[in-house]
């Protein structure tokens, strides 16, 4: 058996997304998560680009021990050294160097000849080599490269010190035959390639990045680059959950490979990453989505109750999907609340367990009925949820057909409250409205989605939205029994994350 490596990069290409950006604890309780989930390398972010990114990777190599931490750099110095310096704690750190070969990079971007090109490759892995044993290198843009000089970077770096050589579809250009040809290529062409583990870094600008590494994986690389739920840099990276799945299922093509990934972390984690970043999983996504276990044709239906594997290639509980089930109510103490959390995979520490069972107290109280996806709601809002400078106290509207919406607003402020009152165009509009007044922000919203949780006249109603604030853009989620207070609580948590910044 041979081990497919995973690469998990959600918190470097995934977060490079448009919107994407999360705090140094989210990410760390991400890096947890991904720990358990079994990846094999975390890419924690690119030191060099922010000093908050530099922190997120220090603070996640000191505290992750099974993967290997690993921090991107351009071929300069000053990155290196950065690279260098964020992940000098961790148990396994990576440094992963790269720089482009493609013609079309040389002459626009960098304006240097492939030579020049050829020797800051070289110098940097050196430079890597001498502060980390553990050094990846991508030739960016690789499989719009001209496959002569991709040869010689290849090879070149190979003797510079680095152990994996990534082949990037920088663009998602390539198809899966392009693909399996170039890996075909690089391991009869380069003639030290048996030193080194080839891996694969797919876009999806075409809808291929997954069998573009898949077909990579078939050709002989052994490492995948990928991300959860597939975010990443505009149409987002090759998914883990997909590949992983489809190593798993498909044993007649991938005979002899495998992955360490506990494939039944996989929903747990893709509903954090979705709730964190705010990328919300369509309903037909591959593995994750809402709809990918569920049959609406009666034949489909008829024909998966007499026999499973007429309709589903896959059993739901092998990606960590339990069927949503009446659990508590009212009366349910904190130890059982604990409990089921846990059986979800939530493990909250003190404080954010309490804070959760006292919004789970005051939800049960309006609802009667909880379900496992409410209580999902309830623990990711908590671990969502930073430090507010601004909080909720209460708030009054009043609505209808025939009057103009107005809204009173009280917030809490350093423990001062503050109220706020204006009209608007709707409810919604009349709260978000007030805050602003309260706020001191003209925000503008961006995106504004709402979604019942469970089904059920009283299901949580929660609200995802997208404000642009001093041309940045936060993404909020808030949810309650009540669409104008879920608004509300979404609305301050986009406010708060601008506050932390
Ligand atoms: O897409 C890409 O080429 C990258 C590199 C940094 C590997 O993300
Ligand atoms: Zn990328």
């Amino acid at each position: 058996m041979e081990k497919i490596i995973i690469f998990d990069t959600t918190l470097r290409d995934g977060e490079q997304a448009p919107g994407g950006s999360l705090t140094d604890q989210e990410k760390l309780e991400v890096a947890f998560q991904l720990e358990k989930l079994g990846v094999d390398v975390i890419e924690a972010g690119f030191p060099i680009a922010s000093p908050g990114d530099f922190k997120a990777v220090a603070k996640i190599s000191k505290s992750i021990k099974k993967c290997a931490v690993c921090a991107l750099a351009r071929c300069l110095r000053p990155d290196i050294d950065a690279a260098y310096n964020a992940t000098k704690a961790a148990k396994h750190p990576r440094l992963h160097i790269f720089l482009a070969t493609s013609k079309i990079h040389l002459k626009y971007k960098f304006k240097k000849a492939e030579d020049e090109i050829l020797r800051l490759a070289i110098d940097a892995v050196r430079l890597g080599r001498k502060l980390c044993h553990d050094i990846e290198f991508s030739p960016e843009d690789a499989t719009r490269s001209e496959k002569d000089f991709l040869y010689r970077v290849i090879e070149s770096v190979i003797k510079a010190g680095a152990k994996t050589i990534n082949i990037p579809d920088t663009t998602g250009y390539t198809y899966p035959q392009e693909m399996y040809s170039l890996v075909d290529d690089i391991r009869n062409n380069v003639p030290n390639i048996d030193k080194a583990v080839i891996a694969v870094h797919c876009h999806d600008d075409l809808g291929m990045a997954v069998a573009n590494s898949l077909s990579g994986i078939l050709a002989g690389a052994r490492q995948a680059h990928c991300t959860i739920n597939g975010i990443g840099e505009r149409a987002g990276n090759a998914s883990l959950e997909e590949i992983v799945m489809a190593v798993k299922t498909r044993k007649d093509v991938f005979g002899g490979l495998y992955t360490d990934i506990n494939t039944k972390e996989i929903f747990s984690t893709s509903r954090m990453i979705s709730n964190l970043t705010d990328f919300v999983v369509p309903p037909n996504k591959a593995i994750v989505g809402r709809n990918a276990f569920s049959h609406e044709s009666g034949i489909h239906q008829d024909a998966v109750l007499k026999k499973r594997i007429t309709y589903e290639i896959m059993d739901p509980h092998d990606v960590g999907i339990s069927s949503s089930q009446l659990i508590l109510g009212k009366h349910s103490g904190r130890h059982a609340f604990n409990d089921r959390l846990k059986a979800l995979g939530f493990c909250l520490n003190e404080e954010k367990l309490n804070k959760a069972f006292i919004r789970f107290k005051e939800i049960a109280d309006k609802k009667k009925n909880i379900f496992d996806d409410d209580l999902r709601i309830i623990a990711e809002d908590e671990i969502r949820t930073i430090k507010p400078l601004w909080g909720l106290i209460s708030f009054e509207v009043t609505s209808g057909t025939k009057i103009n919406p107005r809204a009173n607003v009280f917030l809490s402020k350093k423990g001062k409250v503050v109220s706020g009152i204006s009209c608007g165009d709707g409810p919604v509009d009349a709260v978000f409205k007030a805050i602003d007044k309260i706020t001191g922000y003209n925000a503008r919203l961006d995106d504004f989605r709402l979604e019942a949780v469970t089904a059920g006249k009283d299901a949580l109603g929660q609200v995802s939205l997208k404000l642009k604030i001093r041309n940045k853009i936060f993404s909020g989620r808030g949810a309650s029994t009540d669409i104008i207070e879920a608004a509300i609580r979404a609305y301050l948590d986009a406010v708060n994350r601008l506050e932390l910044k």
